[in-house]
């Protein structure tokens, strides 16, 4: 069975409490929502259609140190029953990523930023961010929202400078970039190219160029994205400042090498245009 996201039934939750993953599951999507408020609205916009929104994959950010890395993030998913379902190098981001995959819940897949290929001044803006954290406990590191006190807003223009993605981690620290809608268990969309059509028609902004669309059937995996939301963001020194927070995300899967089930990993290429979906600069 398959783990069914209820905006106002949290109640739904209850039977899966003692599952640690899906615990961290129900918190990231709660945070996910305060900082998404797109995706309520398009959560919404689903329901009144008469669709059950399925979860297919959740996306994590973080950075290459061993107290905060994808493997140390991995484990409270790995003790609750996950599997690794791939590996993943974005050479041009300087990003490695690592899926995993649960019977019942949704995908998870985790990257981490490369750090010592960025300059110094990099390196030291993200080592401090791990250095003063808290908690290093994996489970701590995911629930709680903020991860580390709030960087001023000239830190992270710095970033900017280099890494959207380090950016974008150091404002948001360690939560779900983006949740993603499973195309499968829709029953009123064809295809990602219909889901599109109609999110366009209601308004929302998709990323990348026309048809917004990465992957084909082919590969097993077709994806389109929102643009980030933008949101008042809260920086240091009581600075706010509007810049993009997180995606909602749609995925269909395709049988590949005539497998009897859908794809169960990811596409790099893919993800790679994706990350461009909080790219604050488009
Ligand atoms: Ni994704």
């Amino acid at each position: 069975m398959v783990q069914r996201l209820e905006l106002r039934q949290p109640r739904c939750f209850t039977w899966v409490m003692d599952n640690l993953a899906a615990s961290i599951l129900d918190h990231l999507w709660k945070d996910y929502l305060k900082t998404t408020p797109q995706a309520a609205e398009v959560h919404a916009l689903f329901k009144a259609r008469g669709e059950t929104v399925v979860n297919d994959h959740i996306a994590l950010r973080t950075f290459n140190r061993p107290s905060v890395s994808v493997d140390r993030l991995a484990e409270p998913f790995l003790t609750s029953g996950y599997v690794p379902s791939g590996e993943y190098r974005f050479q041009q981001k300087k990003l490695f990523a690592k899926s995993y995959s649960h019977p019942t819940l949704p995908r998870v897949f985790i990257s981490e930023l490369l750090l010592e290929q960025f300059p110094d001044s990099v390196q030291r803006i993200c080592q401090a961010l791990v250095d003063n954290l808290s908690t290093w406990a994996p489970e701590q590191l995911l629930t709680q929202q903020p991860t580390w006190a709030p960087v001023t807003l000239e830190t992270y223009q710095e970033l900017l400078g280099h890494s959207e993605y380090a950016a974008w981690l150091a404002a948001f620290g360690i939560r779900a970039n983006h949740f993603t809608v499973q195309a499968n268990a829709l029953t009123t969309f064809e295809d990602i190219a219909a889901i599109n059509t109609f999110l366009m028609g209601e308004g929302y902004e998709l990323n990348g160029a026309p048809p917004h669309i990465q992957g084909t059937p082919e590969q097993g995996l077709v994806q389109s994205s929102t643009k980030a939301s933008w949101i008042e963001w809260p920086f240091a020194n009581d600075v706010t400042h509007k810049i993009r927070s997180c995606y909602y995300e749609f995925a269909k899967r395709y049988p590949v090498h005539g497998s009897q089930t859908p794809y169960d990993g990811f596409i790099a290429d893919s993800a790679d245009q994706i990350f461009e979906s909080t790219n604050v600069t488009q």
